[in-house]
């Protein structure tokens, strides 16, 4: 059996050697003009993990990501996917990494001018050659996938609630039976039972699929309860990444009151905190 999140925290995750990590981030540094987003930030992901990343608004979270997928320019640093570096590969090369990707953006979720089913088709038809037909039955599996009713189908982002719009968006990033999805901030603005059961959905898709997930977040339960290592955001760079005992351990003054902060405490219990402090020792 797989070991829960809070089991791979205490026994720092699975032995390195076992671990392959699918991006590589080494030594980032973006800029917009004179402002320096990122400064030689190395980050690894490591397959089959949930990794959660954190950060202080406007640091730079949502930057990484679109930097990772080769949106953004970057000054220097080198970042690998799948082995292959996106930003010197060939289109070949570039299409193959684009289709064992899927993301779900924090803006801007869904097309509202489309229906559920023709936003999941989306990337079907840019990066797949199948009939109508097959690709309304694939769009049908990704909704019942997510946990959406069938008849969300044919409605607009619209008529969906937040939560809806949420799951809607995931099928579409799982549209393509991509090894990794990003999610950036996906349970913010759902309530604590929709965000749970977003994040109950993302772990079952990770034990069922054996997708890798790289999920920015500010959501603490998420973070305590989903996601097998986290890796913080600041100073420009990656200040600590690793399961949750080494973020309770870490001395850093905004690791330290966002891990210890009142609303942390509310979710770990203090001795449950207490264990995996020892643990991390
Ligand atoms: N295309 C852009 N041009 C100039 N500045 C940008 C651009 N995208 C992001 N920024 C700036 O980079 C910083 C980090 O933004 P962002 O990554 O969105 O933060 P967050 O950590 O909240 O996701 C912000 O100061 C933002 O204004
Ligand atoms: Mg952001």
């Amino acid at each position: 059996m797989r070991p829960s999140a809070s089991d791979m925290s205490l026994t720092n995750g699975r032995g390195a050697a076992d671990d392959e990590i699918i991006i590589r981030a080494r030594d980032v540094t973006v800029r917009f003009g004179e402002k320096t987003i990122l400064e030689d930030l190395s980050l690894d992901v490591r397959r089959g993990e949930i990794l959660g990343f954190v950060g202080p608004s406007g640091s730079g979270k949502s930057v990484l990501l679109r930097t990772i997928l080769g949106l953004n320019q970057k000054q220097s640093g080198t970042i690998e996917i799948f082995g292959i570096d996106y930003e010197t590969a060939s289109d070949a090369e570039r299409l193959a990494v684009e289709r064992r990707w899927g993301v779900l953006f924090q803006h801007g979720a869904l097309f509202s001018s489309l229906t559920v089913l023709e936003n999941i088709e989306v990337p079907m038809r840019e990066y797949l050659d199948l009939s109508p037909a097959l690709m309304h039955e694939l769009a049908r599996l990704k909704i019942d996938l997510v946990g959406l009713a069938p008849d969300a189908a044919d409605k607009f982002p619209s008529e969906l609630s937040g939560g809806m719009i949420k799951r809607a968006a995931l099928a579409r990033a799982l549209a393509l039976d991509p090894d990794i999805v990003f999610l950036d901030e996906p349970t913010s603005g759902l309530d604590p039972i929709g965000a749970a059961d977003f994040d109950q959905l993302i772990m079952t898709l990770r034990d069922t699929l054996g997708l890798s997930v790289y999920m920015v977040t500010h959501d603490l339960d998420s973070l305590f309860q989903a996601c097998d290592r986290i890796a913080v955001l600041g100073d420009r760079k990656v200040l600590v990444e690793g399961p949750l005992s080494r973020m309770l351990d870490f001395d850093h003054p905004w690791v330290n009151s966002y891990f210890h902060g009142k609303r942390a405490r509310t979710i770990a219990a203090p001795d449950h905190v207490a264990s995996l402090v020892e643990g991390a020792r």
